[in-house]
């Protein structure tokens, strides 16, 4: 494992490209290799299981990279597979669920704070562990927002239909009182103003992204990971299926034009 070599990321397709801004603007001079499994997302709706073998093929395929560290950008990978990954992988892991829970830990003044994620991420309840494990008196209230999903890959990030649907899926928290909520999954750092406005600005909005970008650099900076100065930073980019549109709906979410994408293929696809 050497400082000199990339970090992977890894999504079920473009949101962890959240991810990996933040990252790049914490973390200038680190150059990235990013696969969305575009060919299997939704992960949310998906098994454990099923999401864990994912998440298995995508480790070895980064693995062969040379990768020095991974960041699993997608929070139902984090929620079904972080646990093992750990295990498996011979460089460092660093999830998504953890740092956001600190954030919201740190945040909170009255200790309500409202979740919200893919079905699978609140089934998996990995963020009330995550939350309660560092302070067991706090209060989760967890909401999942399953067409969140499909409104952001639309690009429908302040359309009425979107505000519908938030004031649908928000008012329990807010009956519940949150002062604090996670945005957590991935796409949701695109409607964090539109969530801001239906439940107003008293509520701290903590996006995993910025704060997972954070614990990566202390990661790095603890192991003797982190890019030599002077390095040539170079960012690239893979998806399993559709490239073409992974550039198009990605470029949003990074807020740059995303060149040359790889057609990645992974194992259980390779042996076919
Ligand atoms: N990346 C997923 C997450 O953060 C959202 C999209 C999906 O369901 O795969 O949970």
């Amino acid at each position: 494992m050497s400082a000199d070599a990339p970090i992977g990321v890894f999504d079920s397709g473009i949101g962890g490209l959240t991810v990996v801004r933040a990252i790049h603007a914490l973390l200038p001079r680190e150059s990235t290799l990013y696969l969305g499994d575009t060919a299997r997302v939704p992960y949310g709706s998906k098994s454990p299981e099923t999401v864990r073998r994912y998440a298995r093929e995508i480790l070895a395929w980064l693995e062969e990279r040379h990768v020095k560290a991974i960041v699993v950008a997608c929070n139902t990978a984090t929620a079904h597979a972080l646990e093992e990954l750990t295990a498996a992988a011979r460089v460092p892991v660093i999830g998504v669920i953890e740092p956001g829970a600190r954030a919201a830990l740190a945040a909170t003044r009255g200790g309500v704070i409202g979740v919200i994620g893919t079905a699978g991420t609140i089934r998996s309840g990995a963020y009330g562990r995550a939350l309660r494990r560092i302070r067991p008196d706090v209060r989760v209230v967890e909401q999942p927002c399953p067409l969140f999903v499909p409104l952001v890959e639309e690009g429908w990030f302040d359309h009425p239909a979107t505000r519908l649907v938030a004031e649908e899926y928000l008012a329990p928290l807010r009956a519940a009182g949150v002062d604090t909520i996670v945005l957590g999954c991935t796409h949701y750092p695109m409607l964090s103003a539109l969530i801001g406005e239906v439940l107003g600005p008293t509520v701290a909005r903590i996006d995993s992204a910025q704060e997972t970008a954070r614990e990566l650099a202390s990661v790095l900076a603890e192991r003797g990971l982190e890019a030599p100065a002077g390095q040539a930073v170079h960012h690239r980019w893979a998806a399993t299926d559709d490239v073409a549109r992974f550039a198009s709906v990605g470029e949003r979410f990074v807020g740059e034009t995303l060149p040359a994408i790889e057609l990645a293929v992974l194992g259980s696809d390779q042996a076919g």
